[in-house]
């Protein structure tokens, strides 16, 4: 994948005179693994005639965070502002914006996408050619006062006046990436037995998004009894802590040895796919939403003959409109990811909340800019 866009990157080029250099912000900066700093940044400017500056009102933090303060995202370099979501205001837009204005209220995607490659036009728009998932990761992110979106008209979308930015910053990523890569891909069906493994905000907002389909029974998997007992009050039928019981012999009983229609992963290591390959049944579904670090075997031997389909996605955030009219009409309500909530300059303690997530009960932290 080429990522043209970093050639736009204010500390990679030189600025053409002309364009106007923003005073300064405050942003949370990554300085390699394990080192994060809340500190002066100067405030983004347009680069592009296609780009937005958003004044950010919210954003929160990702599993995919912690991912690259880990280390294990190392294109993620020194010096990046972090963060894929939120939601925010325009304060300028670029001369061929066409759909945004400034003082509009916006949900940002976790996807920037140009809406005209190849990939584009059929829909992939984590493959965008100009950029995919670049926020907070090949460019400056969300946590920050302010942030440059490129592509604004097809990676920003409006809020409706009265709509609760609580619930809409868990559409950037939270809900498109387990509606896409675990339901949709899973081909969840009324009177289905869906299994997910892992009910971090992922499996946990699968859970809610599978019940737009009506499956017979969700059996949710995890080592975290707290996040377990949240899974049965959004609807999970049966519950597994697999530290403490075996989560396949569990599963073949309840299902009478004929395994699961759909496993959907969410956790992203070894132990948890091969859990899936393990528990599905014929004809089913593995859709893999977890990011892997490390290879997982494939077990041909027995799946072979199984009739299966296994998925694999970087979410598209295609689905977003749809879920947007779900959260505003409140057939759906995200804000039950939310667990705690922070001043944006607080964004340090947010992380350590966020890191200790078992001992804390975290789930989703929402950070508000003043
Ligand atoms: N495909 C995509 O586009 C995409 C987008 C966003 C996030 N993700 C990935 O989705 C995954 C889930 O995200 P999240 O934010 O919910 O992460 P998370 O770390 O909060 O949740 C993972 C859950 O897995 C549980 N777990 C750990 N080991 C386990 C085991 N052996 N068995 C069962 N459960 C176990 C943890 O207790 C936790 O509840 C991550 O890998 C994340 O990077 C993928
Ligand atoms: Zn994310
Ligand atoms: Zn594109």
């Amino acid at each position: 994948m080429s990522y043209n866009i970093l050639a736009q990157e204010p500390n990679k080029i030189k600025i053409p005179s002309g364009v106007r250099l923003g005073t300064e912000m405050n942003a949370l900066v990554y300085h390699g693994p394990g080192s994060k700093a809340w500190e002066k940044k100067p405030k983004p400017s347009l680069l592009e005639t296609t780009d937005a500056l958003v004044k950010i009102s919210k954003t929160t933090i990702c599993g995919t965070d912690l991912h690259i303060l880990k280390g294990d995202v190392p294109e993620v370099t020194d010096g990046r502002i972090l963060g894929h979501e939120g939601v925010g205001i325009i304060e300028e837009v670029g001369s061929a914006v066409t759909e945004f204005k400034k003082g509009d209220k916006v949900l940002i995607s976790c996807i920037s996408s140009c809406g005209k490659c190849e990939n584009c036009k059929r829909g992939m728009y984590s493959h965008c050619e100009k950029g995919g998932w670049i926020l907070g990761h090949l460019i400056d992110g969300t946590q920050a006062e302010y942030v440059r979106i490129p592509f604004a008209d097809n990676s920003l979308y409006h809020i409706p006046e009265a709509a609760d930015e609580e619930a809409l910053v868990m559409l950037s990523d939270i809900l498109p990436t387990a509606f896409e890569c675990g339901v949709l891909n899973g081909q969840v069906k009324p009177g289905d037995i869906v299994a997910i493994v892992g009910a971090g905000p992922i499996g946990l907002a699968t859970l809610i998004t599978a019940q737009f389909y009506t499956p017979a029974e969700l059996i949710m998997v995890d080592v975290d009894d707290n996040r377990l007992e949240v899974a049965k009050k959004f609807g999970a039928t049966l519950t597994i802590n697999s530290n403490n019981e075996n989560a396949l012999e569990k599963i073949m009983s309840y299902t009478e040895k004929k395994g699961v229609d759909v496993a959907i992963e969410a956790v992203g290591i070894p132990a948890t796919f091969e859990l899936c390959e393990s528990i599905i049944g014929a004809g089913g579904h593995i859709a893999n939403v977890g990011v892997h670090g490390k290879s997982v075997s494939l077990h041909l031997e027995t799946l072979w003959s199984k009739n299966i389909t296994i998925t694999t996605r970087l979410v598209d955030t295609v689905s977003t409109p749809m879920l947007l009219k779900t959260v505003t009409s409140k057939k759906l309500d995200p804000t039950k990811l939310i667990t705690h909530r922070f001043a944006l300059k607080d964004i340090i303690a947010a992380y350590d909340t966020f890191q200790n997530a078992a001992k804390e009960k975290t789930l989703k932290v929402i950070l508000t800019s003043e």
